[in-house]
């Protein structure tokens, strides 16, 4: 069987890591993705379809989906922990980790999102036991090499090509997977836009020794995300897709939305008030859970009209991975 430096520290099959994706993960996306050979992730609200605004009710929903999981597939799975940052008063974050640790969870998907605390973060999490992947929203050389030191198993290198919050350079996948797997020695999962073989094959070549991928794995079978959502992608064109700061910067398939949004943002409307109309998060839910896309957004790479069919999990990692040398 082949293995290299990923699937030996994760115990998993084939480098192909489902990524954490707000309200659209979910108990039966992470197992389907982890009993094909690859690893599944709880994301934000995994298995969720309505807001709570209660921080210990946030965190028992979620001990809830890592049960459902464990049931689900008896392979290796993650889920992610926000590094805690200011707006979290209610200790979102902590008490989500408590349920992460009563759960016996060992593999953390770390979101960093440059606020300066992110190495002493890590640091903490490893000397706890944590296997630790570490995906910072901005990715750069040094915050790689920072995190590195403080002792993180694995680093995502994001591209701007993905879907989900946009990092603020606008470093192409193909740029920062060699620039950061050339400046440290731990492994790299590549992200941003690879949706088939090809994405693969090229990832390996530049440096990266697995995947990180989320907008392929909407368009799955065991996506919670709405069926006019995954339509929506077989749909788009990748010239179609519209842009807009908020907080951070997202692209969406263009709808009534996601055009008002775009063309706030061209009159010179703040990312504040992009945001607020937005309703922050709320328009993941709104577009891809609900499918209801003139009140929400289908954030999605890049890559979008490379994909054309919605299959199984299964059906996708063995086309990723066809081939593949690693
Ligand atoms: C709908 C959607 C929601 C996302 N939400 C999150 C999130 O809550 N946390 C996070 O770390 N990344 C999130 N991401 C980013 C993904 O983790 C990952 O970086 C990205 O999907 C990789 O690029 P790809 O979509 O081209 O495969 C999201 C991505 C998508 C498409």
């Amino acid at each position: 069987m082949n293995q290299n430096r990923v699937t030996e520290i994760l115990n998993i099959k084939y480098p192909v890591i489902q990524a954490s994706m707000s309200w659209i993960t979910s108990a039966e996306l992470a197992a389907a993705v982890s009993n094909a050979g690859g690893m599944g992730i709880l994301g934000p609200n995994a298995g969720q379809t309505t807001l709570t605004i209660d921080s210990v009710e946030t965190a028992e929903r979620m001990r809830h989906e890592i049960r459902k999981t464990k049931e689900l597939t008896d392979k290796p799975f993650a889920v992610q922990y926000f590094i805690p940052f200011p707006g979290d008063t209610q200790g979102f974050s902590s008490r989500v980790l408590q349920v992460i640790r009563e759960e016996g969870i060992k593999n953390l998907l770390v979101l960093g999102m440059s606020l300066g605390n992110e190495a002493e973060e890590v640091r903490n999490l490893k000397n706890e036991g944590f296997t630790i992947i570490y995906r910072d929203l901005n990715p750069t050389v040094e915050s790689a090499m920072n995190i590195e030191a403080a002792g993180a198993d694995i680093i995502i290198a994001t591209g701007y090509d993905e879907g989900g919050g946009l990092p603020v350079h606008a470093i192409g996948t193909m740029t920062i997977v060699p620039l950061i797997a050339d400046a440290i020695d731990i492994p790299v999962l590549a992200a941003g836009g690879i949706v088939d073989n090809r994405g693969v094959k090229a990832s390996m070549i530049l440096g990266a020794e697995g995947v990180y991928i989320g907008t392929r794995f909407v368009a799955s079978k065991e996506c919670p995300a709405s069926d006019i959502s995954k339509q929506d992608i077989l749909n788009a064109k990748t010239t179609d897709l519209v842009e807009f700061k908020a907080m951070p910067a997202w692209r969406s398939t263009p709808h009534k939305l996601s055009l008002e949004l775009y063309n706030m943002d061209q009159n010179g409307a703040s990312s504040e008030e992009i945001n607020k109309r937005m309703g922050s998060i709320g328009g993941i839910r709104a577009g891809m859970l609900e499918g209801n896309l003139d009140n929400g957004i289908n954030s999605v790479s890049n890559a979008i009209e490379l994909i054309k069919d919605i299959n199984s999990c299964k059906e996708i990692i063995e086309e990723l991975m066809r081939d593949v040398a690693y």
